[in-house]
């Protein structure tokens, strides 16, 4: 860990940065998995939804952002190699079958509820562990999952 005048005691850091550090992992495996939403959907509600998983890219692309910056800040070595990335990413795996706009829909729901489901576990440990402003980073993304979740769900709701 770098040297830092930040007044978090190091061993806070230090397990916040492991939390942030497993989410960045995760977020850029969500990041790629919006792009292949996106250029692969098919069937007649094509144009909306190859739009929808964009959108939730950029805003994913921002998560990345915030999460590797937050480790930064804390002294850490943000990772985002595509090998550490693929070896630690916790995620579903992208189907390659998924093709109509309801099949994209679901995996795409899946994933965005596993993600955010860890990002709110991660709020309360990283205020356990000390680090409010690093729970705030937490909860802003989590909020963002959240709605984005619901977007997704909108489209399969009858
Ligand atoms: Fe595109």
């Amino acid at each position: 860990m770098y040297q830092s005048h930040l007044d978090i005691p190091a061993h806070v850091r230090k397990g916040v940065i492991a939390l942030l550090q497993a989410r960045l992992s995760d977020s850029i495996d969500l990041e790629a998995q919006m792009k292949q939403a996106h250029w692969n959907v098919k069937g007649k509600d094509f144009f909306q939804l190859h739009e929808l998983f964009d959108k939730i890219h950029g805003e994913v692309e921002e998560f990345v952002d915030l999460i590797a910056e937050r480790i930064t800040t804390l002294g850490g070595v943000a990772d985002g190699r595509v090998q550490t990335t693929a070896k630690n990413s916790k995620l579903y795996e992208y189907s390659l079958e998924a093709s109509g706009g309801e099949a994209h829909l679901k995996a795409v729901a899946a994933v965005l509820a596993q993600f955010g489901k860890a990002v709110r576990a991660d709020i309360d440990q990283a205020a356990e562990m000390g680090d409010a402003a690093s729970a705030d980073v937490f909860t802003e993304i989590s909020r963002a999952t959240d709605k984005q979740l619901w977007f997704v769900e909108a489209h399969l709701a009858a």
